[in-house]
């Protein structure tokens, strides 16, 4: 197969954390073609999307002592060929957040990709139609006690009636912007304007879980099946558990109450397109739908011994047969 992964700039990532690059790995293991653009140099000509691209052949990471080595330098890039994205079997979008306007317009011109001929994950359109935070608030018996507004007397009515919350911009990623808010904050007012842009733009505001300090887990699902989960620790010095943050990882199992969340989510991620995606739960409550450039894969299979990228690309194999069999 011929893989296409739209990425931020490739010295960028880290081959020992980004999940893309364990993607690009498996699919090169498994004797694919792999291709890598941006999202800033994709182009919509007579109808169709194209691609500023180059081939890309990994040194894969090694295992050593528990901890992920990778060679220096760790890819070699092919001269840029400028190829209609239908030339690939399928596309990875997975440009990391924040979805602004750049982002949304890439999604758009992937929208000139005919699905029949080449699969993209995850679909433009669902990644249009899943705000990371607000798409959880549709599974109302998984997420915390959660608003969305710009308006501060609605905020702080909520605040004071929960006591402990959790402010967080709708956005961003890897807790950047994420507050800890609680009743009688001396900071209240300035914390709801600037987050808000002076009433702008509407946040979540959501019930502190104070389970939070036993982990936030991140579960991988693909084609709505978990295949893997990774429990994130904060550091002493932070409330927030992202690895961005300082978080440590840890091994852990999915409960009967996340699978069940699973469950919850399956119909409504196939019927978006939404085939790779991570959530978070805390303490038994869904509080993230990760489905632009969810991560945690190098992470559990360092913990777990696994090769989720294996799993991911030979999905896609199989969806390919599937298609030429139809
Ligand atoms: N309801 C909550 N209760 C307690 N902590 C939370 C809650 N929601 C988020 N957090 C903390 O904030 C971090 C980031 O939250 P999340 O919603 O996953 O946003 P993102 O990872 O995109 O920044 C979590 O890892 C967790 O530590
Ligand atoms: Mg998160």
């Amino acid at each position: 197969m011929k893989l296409a992964f739209i990425i931020d700039p490739i010295h960028q990532l880290d081959p020992c954390h980004d999940t893309s690059v364990a993607l690009m790995e498996a699919a090169q293991i498994l004797g694919h073609e792999i291709w890598i653009t941006q999202s800033n140099w994709l182009s919509v000509v007579e109808g169709k999307a194209w691609a500023i691209l180059q081939q890309v052949e990994l040194d894969p990471i090694q295992l050593v002592d528990g901890r992920w080595i990778a060679a220096n330098p760790w890819y070699q890039l092919s001269q840029r060929s400028f190829l209609s994205l239908e030339s690939m079997d399928a596309v990875f979008m997975r440009t990391d957040p924040p979805v602004n306007d750049a982002y949304l317009y890439a999604t758009y011109i992937l929208d000139y990709i005919d699905q029949n001929k080449t699969l993209v994950i995850n679909s433009p359109s669902g990644i249009r139609a899943a705000n990371e935070k607000m798409y959880a608030l549709q599974f109302t018996n998984a997420i915390p006690e959660t608003i969305v507004s710009a308006d501060k007397q609605l905020i702080r009515q909520f605040v004071e009636a929960k006591g402990a919350t959790v402010l967080k911009p709708l956005g961003n990623k890897a807790g950047e912007g994420i507050l800890f808010l609680q009743s009688g904050d001396r900071n209240f007012n300035s914390i709801v304007e600037l987050s808000t842009y002076q009433g702008r733009l509407p946040v979540m505001v959501q019930t502190y879980l104070p389970e939070a300090k036993e982990g936030d887990k991140r579960i991988i699902l693909l084609n709505s099946e978990p295949i893997g989960a990774l429990n994130r620790l904060s550091s002493g010095s932070d409330f927030r558990n992202n690895m961005a943050t300082g978080g440590t990882v840890a091994q852990t199992e999915i409960t009967p109450r996340e699978y069940e969340i699973c469950t919850q989510l399956a119909e409504k991620l196939r019927q978006d397109g939404l085939i790779f995606v991570g959530i978070d739960v805390i303490g038994g409550y869904l509080t993230e739908v990760n489905v632009t450039s969810p991560t945690g894969v190098r992470e559990i299979d360092r913990l777990d011994g696994t090769r989720l990228g294996n799993q991911v690309i030979q999905w896609v194999e199989q969806n390919l047969t599937n298609k030429k069999l139809k």
